[in-house]
């Protein structure tokens, strides 16, 4: 059974394919959380208490004991899990337990993305409820064991069932106390072009917190975060981590106590998220998910990357092949007509690519990106026989047509603005921030988020439209509502967040077969809670071959190849200047959703010649890129070297890539060692014929062939025979 109540000895245990989780009921001191590791044959783990003792000290049981939701003023120090103020202006808040039920199946969020099951044996839940007796707050803390896919999920529903309204301050989705404190924390952390570099710090004895209060999940830090051991490495040792389905702002904290115990947590950001619960409200947090790896940070990939890619991603497109696509973004920037486009989609369909995206400035008057966004009308001047005779045309060349669009935005140059100056966030008597010269339009109302689904719909019913590529440009500022009483304007940000569900939700499921692509400003809003709208996301606006290891390197860390968007884009890059080779570029965006972004008529006849051979490449390694196991090698934030590897469904096909950086002169010769292989097998290089043991690829390394330049890749197609 995944969860099992040991009446006698008050155990709760949650038990996954490798992993347990094992809650006590303290008689005195609550739900107590005493472990979370490598799975245990049985939940006896009681005699941990005696790591624990309650006697009269400076610091008291809640501080000293691992209590599993901890609150405030009454004796815990830390970052509170859950937390309300009364209206006597304090928030005192003691939970004490009342019940628990245990199900099969796993409940759906309203309004909120989720992982989901298909059939109620995937998934095991348990809800524990507890309750301040003062205040009559009660919250159900929700946990679903997901045996096979070894994970676990775990969101708090709070309910006022006082008389008075409380507001909450604090409501992390989940708080998990772990012994001791020799920890590593691993965040992803970047900036606009730099997104998800991945960073290890040793936790110290500080309190470390990873966040973002930007409305949006944002560059500089990904709503994830790791704790490891010194020697865990990407092979080996224990990974404890989190992942917040969610796309807005966020908290996630390490925090390491005076009695050497650490403790990690992740959930809306308080900072810019407060709550007003009436009596008889309730309020739904985010789900975390909660991943235990024994094998190191590639097992931890592992857990994330299946459970993303088949329980959070849905939809028609989850488990098609994704098409390789042009995009005229880098290729044209603003400055296009119809002919260009035209003759741009047609050299693609020529090397076989099987979709044109049409990118920012086909609406309104959008000649820069100073105006417009709001005002989703085709500008005739640059299509004049619209985006459906655009789209006809392309289709009609063979190729599917896709669409870019920025919904969530207004122009302050835009007939949308002259008509509602008051559906941005804004505060009344002040400045409007502009970035991009744009606003961000209030989703948290309704009428706008109508306006925004109808807006996008019509033009994707006016047209052939396969594809659409959802763009976001800036970050939150004045991030308050015309819509709501002072008291609630603490709210605006997450109310934004559940109104920007709803609209994706209406119109993803509007339109089945349309594939859609999360973007903001490249991967500003890479989230699972995206994701589960839309199955890929645009990885970065740097298209830099060279950058690009680490960024898809890191993103991988949490999110399955599947949902990245990569491209080979023109020379030199238009991010660094760098210049690379045609064939870097494509091994490289080989590791995602492949495409290109720049005017295949200005390459030459070699440089055309190994795109063509990118394109059949490609098609020859989607399957297994996309739905296979993807592992890390070689890691270039360690060195001159990257390299990563994807077993196919069934561990027929293998694809291993490798880069070196910097050529290096008189130089050694770099093997790469495989994983997860059968080592019994033989698999036979595509390329040479050559055949090599499963055991050899993985312990005596594949030697590459000697490079020279700087920037080289090697694409290795095998299977097993
Ligand atoms: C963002 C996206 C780019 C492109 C531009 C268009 O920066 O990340 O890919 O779509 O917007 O303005």
């Amino acid at each position: 059974m995944p969860v099992c109540f040991d009446e006698e000895k008050k155990v709760f245990h949650l038990q996954g394919k490798t992993f347990s989780y094992c809650l006590y009921l303290h008689p005195t001191e609550g739900l107590l959380n005493l472990y979370w590791g490598s799975r245990l044959p049985d939940g006896d783990i009681a005699y941990l208490l005696r790591s624990y003792w309650t006697a009269a000290s400076f610091d008291l049981p809640p501080h000293r004991m691992p209590t599993e939701l901890p609150t405030r003023g009454t004796g815990y120090f830390g970052t509170p899990a859950v937390c309300a103020q009364t209206q006597q202006g304090n928030d005192v808040t003691r939970l004490t337990y009342v019940n628990h039920r245990i199900c099969a199946g796993k409940r759906k969020l309203s309004g909120l993305p989720a992982v989901y099951t298909e059939s109620d044996d995937e998934a095991t839940t348990l809800v524990i409820t507890l309750k301040d007796e003062l205040t009559g707050l009660t919250v159900e803390a929700e946990y679903a064991v997901l045996e096979t896919l070894d994970a676990l999920t775990r969101s708090l529903r709070i309910v006022n069932g006082g008389k008075e309204r409380l507001t909450l301050t604090h409501m992390q989705s989940a708080s998990v106390p772990l012994y001791g404190e020799d920890y590593e924390l691993i965040n992803l952390s970047g900036a606009w072009a730099r997104e998800r570099q991945v960073v290890r710090t040793p936790v110290g004895r500080a309190n470390i917190r990873v966040e973002s209060q930007r409305g949006a999940s944002g560059h500089e830090q990904n709503p994830f975060i790791a704790l490891v051991k010194k020697h865990t490495t990407e092979d080996c040792g224990p990974a404890w981590a989190m992942t917040l389905v969610y796309s807005g702002s966020f908290l996630a904290t390490s925090e390491v106590n005076n009695f050497y115990n650490t403790r990690m947590s992740i959930g809306l950001n308080p900072e810019v998220c407060r709550w007003q619960l009436d009596p008889g409200e309730e309020f739904q947090t985010p789900e975390a998910i909660l991943v235990y790896s024994a094998e190191g940070l590639n097992g931890m990939s592992h857990r994330f990357h299946e459970i993303v890619r088949t329980r959070i991603v849905r939809g028609a497109w989850r488990d098609r092949v994704r098409p390789i696509l042009i995009n005229n973004w880098e290729a044209t920037y603003f400055g296009f007509n119809e002919e260009l486009i035209l003759k741009i989609a047609k050299a693609a369909k020529e090397i076989g690519v099987e979709m044109f995206v049409l990118d920012d400035g086909w609406f309104g008057k959008r000649d820069r990106d100073n105006c417009s966004l709001g005002d989703w009308v085709v500008d005739r001047r640059k299509l004049p026989g619209g985006i459906e005779g655009v789209a006809r045309q392309v289709n009609e060349m063979g190729l599917r047509f896709g669409l870019w669009f920025e919904p969530e935005m207004v122009s302050p140059d835009s007939d949308l603005y002259r008509a509602h100056p008051d559906w941005c966030l804004h505060v009344e008597g002040r400045a409007r921030t502009e970035a991009r010269q744009q606003l961000i339009l209030d989703l948290s109302r309704k009428e706008v988020q109508d306006y925004v689904i109808e807006a996008v719909c019509s033009v994707l019913r006016s047209a052939p439209i396969g594809y659409v590529k959802w763009d976001m440009n800036r970050n939150m500022t004045e991030y308050f509502s015309g819509d709501q009483t002072p008291d609630r304007q603490m709210e605006t940000q997450h109310r934004y967040m559940l109104g920007l569900y709803r609209v994706m939700e209406e119109i993803t499921s509007a339109f089945p077969e349309v594939l859609f692509e999360g973007c903001s400003g490249g991967g500003g809003r890479f989230d699972a809670g995206f994701l589960y709208y839309m199955p890929q996301f645009w990885t970065s606006d740097d298209t830099d071959a060279v950058e690009r290891l680490g960024i898809q390197y890191g993103t991988s860390f949490v999110y399955p190849p599947s949902a990245m968007g990569a491209h080979v884009s023109a020379c030199p890059n238009h991010q660094t200047g760098r210049v690379t080779s045609v064939k870097m570029r494509a091994d490289v965006a080989l590791g995602g959703n492949f495409g290109f972004e720049l005017d295949l008529n200005k390459l030459t006849p070699e440089e055309l010649e190994a795109c063509r051979e990118a394109v059949e490449t490609v098609k020859s390694v989607r399957e297994t890129v996309q739905k296979g196991q993807f592992t890390r090698l070689d890691s270039p934030f360690e060195g001159n070297n990257a390299a990563w590897q994807f077993v196919g469904e069934g561990g027929r096909d293998v694809v291993l890539c490798a880069y070196q950086k910097m050529a290096v002169p008189n130089p050694g010769c770099h093997r790469v060692f495989m994983r997860g292989l059968d080592a019994q097998a033989r698999y036979r290089d595509a390329a040479s014929g050559e055949t090599y043991s499963g055991a050899a690829l993985m312990n005596a390394g594949l030697p590459l062939r000697p490079a020279r330049g700087d920037y080289s890749s090697w694409v290795y197609r095998f299977e097993r025979v």
